[in-house]
């Protein structure tokens, strides 16, 4: 096995050890943050906040997690990637997501809390599909001058990588992005503000 290889297949683990984590909730956090974090029957029942250790996922991995059982995808970039954001605008149906209500208009290009992560609904606006991560900068067979994002199998939609919608594409707004807060390297998807 070359040294490429193995690498390859740490990763794999990698990601799905951190899916694990974020979909089953807090299994391996501290006691002290546990303690802290202890949601009611009813809490549960409306989706209570799901929380996903950042800490390990690398620059250009993305994490799905479930919250409200719906997909949720956590996107770290590199940094060539968020640089390469206003290059794609001109194919942006709406590149300030002015159609819909953005939570966090304007603080990162990201459209989220963090200058480095994006978190993203990880459902169609179209039709409800899950659309499918592709960060390669390569021709594609539905977009030619392809320079990474997400595109909808169902019916060809696409998005960049923070989510945004393409123009003439049959989803008709961006991504939503879910509440959110960042402690440390805890990211909490459901709830806006930091617990003290
Ligand atoms: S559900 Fe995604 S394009 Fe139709």
């Amino acid at each position: 096995m070359t040294e490429s290889t193995k690498n390859n297949n740490r990763r794999k683990v990698l990601i799905g050890m951190t899916a694990a984590f974020g979909a089953a909730g807090i299994p391996f956090a501290a006691t002290p943050f546990i303690a802290a974090w202890n949601p009611s029957a009813k809490a549960k029942a409306l989706g209570a906040a799901v929380k996903v250790d950042i800490s390990k996922i690398e620059e250009g991995q993305i994490v799905q997690v479930a919250w409200r059982k719906q997909p949720v995808f956590v996107l770290r970039h590199t940094k060539s990637s968020i640089s390469s954001l206003p290059s794609v605008e001109t194919k942006l149906a709406d590149p300030n997501s002015l159609a819909i209500d953005e939570p966090y208009r304007d603080l990162y290009p990201t459209r989220s809390k963090s200058d480095e992560f994006s978190i993203l609904a990880g459902v169609c606006t179209h039709l409800g599909c899950s659309p499918k991560y592709h960060p390669e900068v390569e021709p594609k067979p539905w977009d030619a001058t392809w320079t990474g994002g997400f595109f909808c199998p169902c019916h060809g939609s696409m998005f960049d990588i923070v989510g945004r919608v393409f123009k003439g594409v049959p989803a008709p707004t961006n991504l939503k992005v879910p509440p959110h807060n960042f402690q440390g390297s805890i990211l909490t998807i459901g709830e806006d503000k930091e617990i003290t």
